[in-house]
């Protein structure tokens, strides 16, 4: 009842000639069986909208500013993100989280702003090695949720991705087993706070160094709707084994 979503984050990678591993996408899946999502980077958004233009290609942002509009030069609004095209936004990437001292508070406003927009927020929450090691991961994740996510929302306007900071661009990933276990635990906390309807149509990604290598064993895991995917969505020849093991999962 979920429909999977096989999502790529180009982060601050890409310029006008990458435009191309859209194209190869759109040729390599024409009739694609789970939803398919690319974040490329700000200044490629409309004309990655309009490369993927009758293609059920989904376009995304990397971020929007928790205020509608207003004075707050170098950021972009959600209803920006919108009118240029793109349909979803990441918030609370863990690199957001360091680089810009973003806090559970600040990523549930963002959330419910682009929310306004009409945007689908994929909510990224995921404990760093540090926490796992002292045992505190369900601690973090049931904190990260209670504080990211706004109170209202719906399964078609919020996904929630998993991403263990340590297995984000390290090559590390986590076992099947730890992964199912935190899957297993999102899901009961959002059928707790948003009802078993809403809690169990949200879909949950994982993310953190899924490649095509690994595809197969992490869809495999109990609760895990797809992929939220770094560096093995730059190239089309690297993401597109990944979504077609999302398609056979
Ligand atoms: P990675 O990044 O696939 O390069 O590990 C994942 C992410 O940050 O979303």
């Amino acid at each position: 009842m979920r429909r999977k979503l096989a999502a790529g984050n180009w982060k601050m990678n890409g310029t006008s000639e990458s435009l191309k591993e859209l194209n190869a996408l759109r040729d390599a899946h024409p009739d694609p069986k789970v939803d398919i999502l690319i974040c490329p980077p700000a200044t490629l958004i409309t004309s990655a909208v309009v490369t993927v233009a009758d293609h059920p290609l989904q376009i995304g942002g990397q971020d929007n500013h928790r205020a509608e509009n207003g004075a707050h030069t170098g950021d972009i609004s959600a209803s920006m993100l919108k009118d240029a095209g793109a349909s979803y936004v990441l918030s609370g990437h863990s690199e957001r989280r360091t680089d810009h001292a973003e806090i559970d508070e600040q990523i549930r406003r963002k959330t419910k702003t682009a929310h306004a927009a009409g945007l689908t927020v994929v909510v990224c929450i995921g404990e760093t090695l540090e926490e796992r090691e002292a045992a505190n991961t369900l601690d973090i994740i049931a904190g990260q949720l209670a504080g990211s996510l706004p109170d209202v929302l719906t399964a078609e306007n919020t996904v929630i991705a998993y991403e263990p900071v340590w297995a984000i661009g390290t090559g590390k990933v986590p076992t099947t087993n730890q992964i199912g276990e935190v899957h297993d635990f999102i899901r009961t906390k959002l059928e707790q706070r948003f009802g078993a309807g809403v809690g169990k149509s949200i879909r949950i990604l994982y993310g953190g160094s899924v490649k095509a290598s690994n595809a197969d064993e992490i869809f495999a895991v109990s609760n895990v709707d797809g992929a939220l995917v770094g560096g093995a969505s730059l190239k089309a020849s690297d993401f597109s084994p990944i979504i077609t093991a999302l398609e056979n999962a």
